[in-house]
């Protein structure tokens, strides 16, 4: 395969065009990267030079092509119960977030929810400590700007090697155990999923069109890509959509530069609107 040169001028190009439509800010030491994770495809489509790929991908009205680049530059790693701490820190908290809800409504956000490890384990943790688990309104509105990891998070069907590491009180509450094409996936019960609403959703250029407030909000591992304003844009918006007390699940690498009035840290990157 012959080698495909990034120019500096053409990795400008992708910057500015990444940055303002899906917010990613690529920083100059990406360059390799873009080139690296890109080159297979420009090979693909027979093209002899970024600039045309440039000019193939900004002129892409389907916008597929943007979400094939954010994907080979982006992770989409994630997998059942991340970020241990939280979940003990939700396990000793959870009675007093739920103490004044008298509707037994609850209502959660799962921002960058990648394949659905994340929503699926929210319900599943709700499943195993909330009394009457049955008796209650719960609905997860799961968010992702990749349609490739959204459908798999819809279709709710895992690998043996990703589920049979759970508690086994977890594994036969939450999924059936099914053969296909003679390897065993675990698929989520039909009746946790259905409390899932899932949702193609960019998190930077999209409209808020929120009506209601959540009662938690999780974007763990998202803003990673994201630049300080973004980020801060972000976070203003995820504080607006939260009442007072209510706990926002940030990844564990990730902390607040901005918004440090309206929040305040509860422990391993949970904060909390004032
Ligand atoms: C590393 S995964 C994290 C998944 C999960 N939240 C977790 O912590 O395990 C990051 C996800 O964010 C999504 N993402 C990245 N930029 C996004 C954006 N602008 N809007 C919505 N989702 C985005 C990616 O597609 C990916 O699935």
């Amino acid at each position: 395969m012959y080698e495909i040169e990034l120019k500096p001028e053409e990795f400008r190009l992708f910057r500015t065009y990444i940055y303002e439509n899906v917010g990613i800010s690529l920083g100059q030491e990406k360059s390799a990267l873009v080139k690296g994770r890109l080159s297979k495809r420009l090979h693909a489509l027979h093209m002899e030079s970024f600039k045309e790929y440039y000019n193939y991908l900004i002129n892409d009205t389907t916008g597929e092509e943007l979400l094939f680049f954010v994907s080979a530059i982006s992770t989409n790693v994630t997998s059942f119960f991340r970020e241990e701490a939280q979940w003990r820190w939700l396990q000793e908290h959870l009675s007093e977030l739920i103490a004044t809800k008298k509707e037994k409504k609850i209502r959660i956000w799962s921002a960058g929810c990648s394949s659905g490890e994340e929503p699926y384990t929210i319900l599943m943790f709700l499943q195993n400590h909330l009394k009457d688990f049955e008796s209650w309104d719960i609905r997860i509105l799961a968010t992702d700007i990749s349609p490739k990891v959204l459908s798999q998070a819809i279709l709710g069907r895992y690998s043996s090697t990703q589920v049979e590491q759970l508690p086994k009180n977890i594994v036969m509450n939450s999924f059936e155990k099914m053969e296909v094409n003679n390897e065993i996936k675990y698929q989520i019960k039909p009746f946790l999923k259905e409390k899932v609403i899932f949702r193609l959703y960019n998190l930077v250029t999209d409209p808020f069109f929120f009506k209601n407030k959540f009662d938690m909000i999780f974007c763990r591992n998202v803003m990673i890509y994201f630049d300080e304003t973004t980020r801060n844009k972000l976070i203003g918006r995820f504080i607006e959509l939260l009442p007072k007390g209510s706990p926002l699940f940030l990844g564990s690498s990730e902390s607040l530069s901005g918004h440090k009035e309206k929040l305040s840290l509860l422990g391993s990157s949970i904060y909390q609107k004032r």
